[in-house]
């Protein structure tokens, strides 16, 4: 017979079960006892009567600590009133190891100390819920991509130039030379899709980001995407519906995570129906200004004017075509009527504060616009060569993306900071465990 988990617990009401788990918490009046149990598939009570087991076993009950690990033998009932639906008659208790004093009790405590033990805050319930909708949304994005015929292709992550903002680089020494740790697989893969058409790549990235904000890591997952013959408009169409398929994948297979983190899914369900707005910086900028925010047309959105965004139209937007100036030299450029060099790129923001979760843009395509831009901004030319040359030789119009694993799951759980969306947080202060 298939073994029981908590999770399958639906399967096998009104039968003899052995869960194989740990206590996370208990109740006893000194004729019955409720155990809180855990299996790492989801939570269940389990109910053990002093009049209906032997000694042995209550006794077992008694000693029972926060934590310690224990072998159930029970029957599984259906049990409406219960957040799993289910209770467990328990038969019979076997301990495997009773646990000293656990140091995260039932009392609050602040994140600082709850990081500091993250390998023991991870039995929690809420590192629970978010750390399994982390795993929900790495399956969407890996079958989406598969279904839509791109390759998966692993880009390195010791790399001897950079890719992104210079100022953000992680320097290692590498034998005689120097290298740098990833901050995007993105030029390689625009290497690889003028072999295989469309390419992702999915891997730790690493940006030296000062910035203490409740959305950087150090260390973070990122998809990169990139696909040959695309514009930015068909870029888009693909982001999108990437986008709408990790929500819905999450809401019909992370109910009870959801539930746990009492997450009111009511925006994404929107996102998932409607279609995103796409408008441009300027635009951007221009309503903003409207609602009464000193704009800087020239720069960057800002954190307030990003989350603004997301609050007025209440669904994911792209915004597009920022200002070349502060973008990225690998960006396909256009000057617009007001004489603005502008980039061919969006970055898309989601609402209730989650602000930018993908950034991408269309590639220039043409060698000799690439080579003035790489000079014009002191790079060296060499170390670009291999890149240039996918410009030599057939160039194509191309684009591509790159969507942040953490900034979604952290929009999806609706938790506060971004620490919590991966298991071992890596920022300017968390380092350990
Ligand atoms: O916008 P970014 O910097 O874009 C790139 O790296 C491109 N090369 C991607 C591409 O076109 N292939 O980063 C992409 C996404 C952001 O939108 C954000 O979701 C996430 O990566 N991100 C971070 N997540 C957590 N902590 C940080 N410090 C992040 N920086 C970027
Ligand atoms: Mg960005």
């Amino acid at each position: 017979m298939e073994e029981y988990t908590i999770s399958k617990s639906d399967r096998f009401v009104g039968k003899e079960i052995v869960l194989k788990g740990w206590m996370y918490n208990k109740r006893s009046s000194g004729k019955i006892a409720f155990l809180q149990l855990r299996d790492g598939s989801g939570f269940i009570q389990g109910v053990v009567e002093k009049s209906g087991v032997s000694e042995e076993t209550w006794n077992a009950a008694e000693e029972l600590t926060i934590e310690s690990s224990v072998e159930v033998k029970g029957i599984v009932k259906a049990e409406p009133r219960s957040p799993s639906g289910f209770e467990l008659q328990v038969i019979e208790l076997k301990v495997i190891n009773i646990a000293p004093e656990f140091p995260i009790g039932k009392k609050e405590h602040g994140p600082e100390f709850l990081f500091e033990n993250r390998d023991l805050y991870l039995r929690s319930k809420t590192p629970w819920a978010v750390l399994r909708i982390r795993d929900q949304v790495f399956r969407s994005i890996t079958n989406f991509f598969h279904e839509q015929g791109f390759v998966r292709f692993d880009t390195p992550v010791l790399q001897p130039t950079s890719a992104e903002d210079t100022s953000q680089l992680f320097e290692i020494d590498y034998y005689e030379s120097k290298m740098y740790l990833t901050q995007s697989g993105q030029l390689y893969l625009e290497a690889g899709i003028m072999g295989l058409g469309k390419a992702y790549d999915f891997g730790p990235v690493f940006r030296a980001e000062k910035s203490k904000t409740r959305n950087h890591l150090s260390e973070f997952w990122m998809m990169d995407a990139e696909m040959a013959y695309h514009d930015q408009q068909k870029n888009e169409d693909v982001q999108e519906a990437l986008v709408k398929r990790i929500l819905k994948d999450a809401l019909e297979n992370c109910k009870e995570e959801l539930k746990i983190l009492e997450r009111d899914t009511s925006v994404i369900e929107r996102a998932v129906n409607e279609k995103f707005i796409r408008i441009k910086h300027y635009d951007a900028k221009k309503l903003l200004e409207e609602k009464g925010f000193k704009v800087d047309y020239n720069d960057d959105m800002t954190t307030e004017e990003e989350i603004e965004i997301g609050n007025h139209f209440g669904i994911p937007v792209f915004i597009e075509d920022y200002p070349f100036a502060i973008k990225a030299f690998y960006m396909k450029k256009y000057t617009d009527e007001r004489n603005i060099d502008r980039a061919i790129n969006a970055d898309l923001i989601a609402p209730e504060e989650a602000r930018e979760i993908i950034g991408g843009s269309q590639r220039e395509d043409s060698y000799d616009k690439l080579l003035t831009e790489l000079k014009a901004r002191n790079y060296n030319v060499e170390d670009y060569q291999w890149y240039l040359n996918i410009r030599k030789y057939g160039s194509v119009e191309h684009s591509g993306f790159g969507i942040g694993l953490e900034r979604t799951v952290r929009w999806i759980s609706g938790v506060h900071h971004i620490r919590e969306t991966i298991p071992f947080p890596r920022t300017t202060v968390l380092t350990k465990p």
